[in-house]
C-alpha cells in the first residue's frame, strides 16, 4: 500500500475511488518531456516525405579489429549549426548482434557524472560472454556488412540504417522510419541553435509534472529513440511488467508501454502503465523465424508499437548510451537460449521453494506462526514456507525482531524446521532513520544521495528512511555482515528472504519513487539507473546469502527486477486484487515473464487487496498451482483466508489443488532444471511448440500453457460460475491429448469442451509423454525426499512415449545429480541416465494409457489392468520387457 503525503491527493483518491484513480500519479508520454519530444519527432518525420535524417555514418571512421567494428555516426544539420559525433561499436556476442553508441561529451563540472550511463550491461549481462570470433566484416562503398552463422547485418551509411538478414531474407530493418534521435549535450543558453526543425523543446530543461517539479535535470535533454521494422511479424511479446495481454497491442493513438519501476497502487488490468519491474526484451514470432530485441537501457523507457503485416517498434529512453542486442533464430526457444547466454538463466531453485508458500501481512507473533503451521498439518495440507511481512521487525527496523511478539525467533525456526518448513522474511532497502543500521549506512557513505550530494531522506513504511545504495560495491560487505549477524546462527538454514519495495518505493517521492536527480555511486543520476536499482538490491542480498549459507542455494523473492534478475531471484506480480479479472490477467503476466527468461514468477493467490469469494479463492488456488512461484498473500486489512478456514467443500478442493502441486513437483523441478540450462520457459505458451502449425490463432492463446516439456497442457478456470472448459489444442489430427483432469489420467482422448466442476482442475496430457509424479501426501517437500515415483504414460499415435526426470539433493549450489530419460514402446520401458548421482530411485507404479497392443506379462513388477489402463506395480528393474498377447496389432 502506498501512503501519499500530499493530503489533497489523498482526498482526490478517496473521492474518486471508483475511477482509474492512480493514473494521475504517473506521467503519461505526453507529460514526460523526453517521450513527448520523441513522439513529436516521429510524427513530424512521418508526415514529411522529404525528410532527410541528420544521422550518417562517417565512412572513413570505420575500423575493424579483433571481432569489433568501430565507427562514428555524425548528427549534422545545415539548417542549424549542429555537428555532433557519436562513436559506436558493433560486435557479435555468441550468436547475437550487439550495437553500442556513445557520445563524446564535454566535462561540464557538474556534480553528477556527465557521461551517458554505459553500465546497464554490467548488471544485466552474465559473466564470461564470449565474442564470436567467426564473425566477418566486409566493407563496401556506402555500407559495411557483418556476417555470422547464417546472418548478415548490413549497415548503410547515409542515412544510417541497419538491415538484418536471416538465411538471406531480410527480417528486420533498424531506423527504417528514421526515428533515430539522440538528444546531444547542450546547454539551456545555446539550445535554440541546437534544435532541429522537427524537434520540440518541451520540458528540455525543466519538468512541469506536479510531483517532479524539483527535478533539476542537470544534463538537460539527453534522450535516445530508435525504430525497428519487423518484416512480416505481427506477433509480438515481452517487455514486462504490464497488467496486460500476452500478445502486445498496437499503441497508435494510445499510451505507449512504459518501463519504469514503480510501486503502483491498486494497478488496473488492460493497462500499459509501468509496474514494479522492467525487462526491455521483446520477442517477435512468425512461423519460420523468431526474433528478439533487447534494449539495454535502465532509464525510464516508453515503447510504441504499430502492428501490421510488418510491425514496428519505437523505443524511447530518457538517457544512457544507445545499446541493443538483436537475436534472430528459427524458434522462440532458440531466442531464449541466446538471450540466456547473455543475461544468464534462472538459478536452479532450492527444491522446497517450489512448494506452496503461505503468506499474509502479517502473522502477528510466534504463536500465530506456529499455530497456522500446525493447522496445515491438522488439515493435511502441505506447505513449505510461512512468511513474515514488515511487522515482525521492531518498529519496521529491518535486521531487528519485535521484542515482544518475536522474542525467540530461534525457537520458531527450529519448530518449523522439524517438519521441513522454511520461514521467509522481508527486508526492504529503506532503513528507518535513527538506528544502528541506517546510521552505519550514513556514516559509511553508503546511502543514496540527493541532488545536493547530501544523504537523501524520504518516507516509507518505517517513516523517515534512508536507502542503501547497492550500486556501491562497498555495500556488499556491509550487507554480508548484517545478514550474518541477524540470521541468528548457522544452524538455521531454513530462512528465505523477501526483498520488497525495491523499485525503490518512496511514499513522498515523484511517481512513488526516488527523485530522478538523486545520486548514486559513481555520481550517476538515479535517472540513469532507475530500472536496474531493484536488481542491484536483490543481487546484493543474494551474494550475502551465498556468503552466509556457503553451499546452500538461497531463495529470494523480489518485487522489482530487470533483465538478469532471473539469475538470483524469483518475482511476483505485486499488489493485485481479489477480483476475477486479476486472476485472469495473472496467467498472461506469468507467461510473459517466462517468455523473457524470468520463469520463476507468480501472483498473489487469492488477491492482495480485498476478500475473495470462496469460489474465487478456490479457482485461484487451482490456477496458482501452475505458477512457478506459488504463494498466497493478503493485505493487512483483509480477512484471514488460510485454506483450512474456508470450510468444506472449498477447503477440500484447495487441499486437493495444493496436493496436486506437490505430486507434480518432480515435473516442476525438471522443468526448472531445463530452464536453468537453456533459459526456456517453465510455463510455456502454446505457440512455442506450434509456431509453424499453420494455425495463426495459436499465437494469441494466453489462457492455457504447457508445463515445461512434460506434455501437460493446463487451462485454469478464471470465470465466475464457469462449469466447463474448452482447450485450444493444436494439431488434433496428428496428436492425441488425453484427459488428465486433477492429475488423474484417463484413456479418453480430448475431442472438445468438457465439464469442469468447482472441484476440477482441467488439464490434458499430450500423447507421447511420460510424467514422473510423487503421489504420497507429506507435510513438506523435504519430507518427500525418499518417496517413490509414479510414472504416468500417455502413448502417442505410434504407441511410443518419452520423458525426463531431474534429481539431485534439492538444495546444494553444486550437487551430484542425475537425469533420467524414460522411453516406452511396445517392447517395454527403458530408462537411460546421465549424471554422477548414484543413489537409486524407487518407482511404485507405471500407469499407461493409449496402448493399442496387448501386454500379457512384464519382466519386472506386477501387471494389472484397469479398464483401458495398463498398470505395472512395484517395478524393480529397468528395462522392463513386455511380452505381448495374441491381440497385438501387427502394424506395430
Ligand atoms: C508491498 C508488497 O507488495 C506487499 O506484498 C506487502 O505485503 C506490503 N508491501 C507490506 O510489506
Amino acid at each position: 500500500m502506498q501512503l501519499h503525503s500530499n493530503l489533497v491527493v489523498l482526498i482526490f483518491i478517496l473521492v474518486n475511488s471508483c475511477l482509474a484513480v492512480k493514473d494521475y500519479l504517473f506521467k503519461s508520454c505526453e507529460q514526460n518531456g523526453f517521450c513527448h519530444r520523441n513522439r513529436h519527432y516521429a510524427k513530424e518525420i512521418e508526415s514529411d516525405p522529404n525528410f532527410k535524417s541528420p544521422y550518417n555514418v562517417i565512412p572513413e571512421s570505420i575500423s575493424i579489429s579483433g571481432g569489433t567494428l568501430k565507427g562514428t555516426v555524425v548528427k549534422e544539420s545545415v539548417e542549424t549549426d549542429i555537428r555532433v559525433e557519436f562513436p559506436f561499436e558493433i560486435g557479435v556476442l555468441g550468436n547475437s548482434f550487439h550495437f553500442k553508441l556513445d557520445e563524446n561529451r564535454e566535462h561540464n563540472q557538474q556534480l553528477v557524472n556527465y557521461r551517458r550511463y554505459n553500465e546497464t550491461s554490467n548488471w544485466a549481462f552474465t559473466d564470461g560472454i564470449l565474442s564470436n570470433t567467426e564473425a566477418k566484416f566486409s566493407k563496401h562503398k556506402g555500407s559495411v556488412d557483418v556476417l555470422y552463422k547464417t546472418h548478415k547485418v548490413s549497415i548503410q551509411f547515409n542515412p544510417v540504417k541497419l538491415s538484418v538478414f536471416y538465411k538471406t531474407k531480410e527480417v528486420l530493418v533498424i531506423n527504417d522510419k528514421q526515428f533515430l534521435n539522440i538528444e546531444h549535450q547542450r546547454s539551456k543558453e545555446n539550445n535554440e541553435d541546437n534544435l532541429l526543425p522537427q524537434e520540440s523543446d518541451f520540458n528540455m530543461f525543466l519538468d512541469n509534472f506536479a510531483d517532479s517539479k524539483n527535478d533539476r535535470l542537470p544534463l538537460g535533454p539527453e534522450s535516445i529513440g530508435l525504430d525497428f521494422s519487423l518484416k512480416q511479424f505481427s506477433n509480438l511479446y515481452g517487455i514486462p511488467e504490464h497488467a496486460d495481454s500476452m500478445s502486445l497491442k498496437d499503441t497508435k493513438g494510445k499510451e505507449p508501454y512504459r518501463l519504469f519501476n514503480v510501486d503502483i497502487f491498486e494497478y488496473e488490468t488492460d493497462s500499459r502503465l509501468p509496474m514494479y519491474g522492467s525487462i526491455p526484451f521483446l520477442m517477435a514470432v512468425r512461423p519460420d523465424v523468431a526474433l528478439g530485441i533487447f534494449w539495454v537501457n535502465s532509464a525510464d523507457t516508453y515503447i510504441d508499437i504499430t502492428k501490421d503485416k510488418d510491425s514496428s517498434v519505437h523505443w524511447i529512453s530518457e538517457n544512457g548510451v544507445l545499446e541493443f542486442i538483436i537475436i534472430v533464430e528459427e524458434s522462440p526457444k532458440q531466442v531464449n537460449e541466446e538471450y540466456g547466454k547473455l543475461t544468464g538463466n534462472t538459478q536452479l531453485p532450492i527444491l522446497s521453494s517450489l512448494g506452496y508458500h503461505q503468506c499474509r501481512w502479517n502473522y502477528n507473533d510466534i504463536k500465530d506462526v506456529l499455530e497456522v503451521s500446525s493447522k496445515f498439518d491438522e488439515f493435511e495440507i502441505p506447505y513449505d514456507a510461512i512468511w513474515l511481512d514488515i511487522e515482525y521487525a521492531d518498529k519496521k527496523k529491518y535486521f531487528t525482531w519485535d521484542p515482544e511478539n518475536f522474542a525467540d525467533p530461534g525457537h520458531m525456526l527450529k519448530e518449523l524446521n522439524r517438519t521441513g518448513r522454511n520461514l521467509a522474511m522481508i527486508i526492504d532497502p529503506h532503513l528507518k532513520t535513527g538506528y544502528e543500521v541506517s546510521e552505519q549506512v550514513i556514516s559509511k557513505g553508503l546511502a543514496m544521495r540527493n541532488n545536493d550530494n547530501q544523504v537523501y531522506y524520504g518516507h516509507c513504511w518505517p517513516g523517515e528512511s534512508v536507502w542503501i545504495d547497492t550500486l556501491d560495491p562497498k555495500s556488499q560487505a556491509f550487507w554480508n555482515d548484517l545478514h550474518k549477524t541477524f540470521m541468528i546462527s548457522d544452524e538455521y538454514k531454513n530462512l528465505f528472504l523477501w526483498n520488497d519495495m525495491n523499485e525503490p518505493s518512496v511514499f513522498n517521492g515523484p511517481e512513488t519513487s526516488a527523485p530522478k536527480d538523486n545520486i548514486h555511486y559513481g555520481n550517476w543520476e538515479h535517472r540513469s539507473i532507475h530500472n536496474v536499482f531493484g536488481l542491484t538490491y536483490h543481487e546484493t542480498t543474494f551474494n550475502s546469502l551465498v556468503d552466509r549459507l556457503h553451499t546452500q542455494r538461497p531463495f529470494i523473492l523480489t518485487r522489482s527486477y530487470f533483465a538478469g534478475s532471473q539469475r538470483t531471484a524469483a518475482m511476483w506480480t505485486g499488489d493485485n486484487m481479489s477480483k476475477w479479472e486479476y486472476l485472469k490477467i495473472s496467467i498472461p503476466m506469468v507467461l510473459t515473464s517466462n517468455i523473457v527468461g524470468m520463469p520463476f514468477a507468480g501472483a498473489d493467490v487469492g488477491g492482495f487487496f480485498g476478500n475473495p469469494s470462496k469460489e474465487l479463492l478456490t479457482r485461484w488456488y487451482q490456477a496458482g498451482i501452475w505458477y512457478p512461484f506459488f504463494r498466497a498473500h493478503a493485505h493487512i486489512d483483509s480477512r484471514r483466508r488460510e485454506p483450512y478456514l474456508i470450510g468444506d467443500p472449498y477447503t477440500s478442493y484447495i487441499r486437493d489443488a495444493i496436493r496436486l502441486r506437490y505430486k507434480l513437483l518432480p515435473v516442476f523441478y525438471t522443468s526448472f532444471y531445463e530452464a536453468s540450462l537453456t533459459g526456456t520457459p517453465v510455463l510455456k505458451p502454446v505457440f512455442y511448440d506450434y509456431q509453424s502449425s499453420g494455425d495463426s490463432q495459436i499465437y494469441d492463446v494466453e489462457d492455457e500453457f504447457f508445463l515445461g516439456n512434460s506434455g501437460i497442457l493446463a487451462k485454469p478456470i478464471t470465470d465466475e460460475g464457469a462449469t466447463g472448459v474448452s482447450f485450444k489444442t493444436p494439431n488434433l489430427e496428428k496428436e492425441n491429448f488425453y484427459h488428465f483432469t486433477n492429475g488423474v489420467i484417463s484413456d479418453k482422448i480430448y475431442q472438445d469442451g468438457f465439464k469442469a466442476e468447482l472441484s476440477d482442475i482441467p488439464m490434458l496430457l499430450k500423447g507421447g509423454s511420460v510424467v514422473p509424479m510423487k503421489a504420497r501426501y507429506r507435510r513438506s517437500t523435504r519430507l518427500m525426499k525418499h518417496d517413490p515415483y509414479t510414472l504416468v504414460v500417455a502413448l502417442n499415435k505410434n504407441g511410443g512415449a518419452s520423458g525426463e526426470l531431474y534429481v539431485d539433493d534439492g538444495e546444494s549450489l553444486s550437487s551430484e545429480f542425475k537425469v533420467l530419460f524414460f522411453s516406452i514402446d511396445k517392447h517395454g520401458v527403458r530408462v537411460d541416465s546421465t549424471g554422477d548421482c548414484d543413489s537409486p530411485l524407487e518407482f511404485e507404479k507405471i500407469i499407461i494409457v493409449g496402448a493399442n497392443f496387448d501386454i500379457e506379462s512384464v519382466s519386472s513388477g506386477k501387471l494389472a489392468k484397469d479398464s483401458n489402463k495398463v498398470i505395472i506395480n512395484n517395478p524393480k528393474e529397468f528395462p522392463i520387457k513386455f511380452e505381448l498377447g495374441p491381440s497385438r496389432h501387427d502394424e506395430l
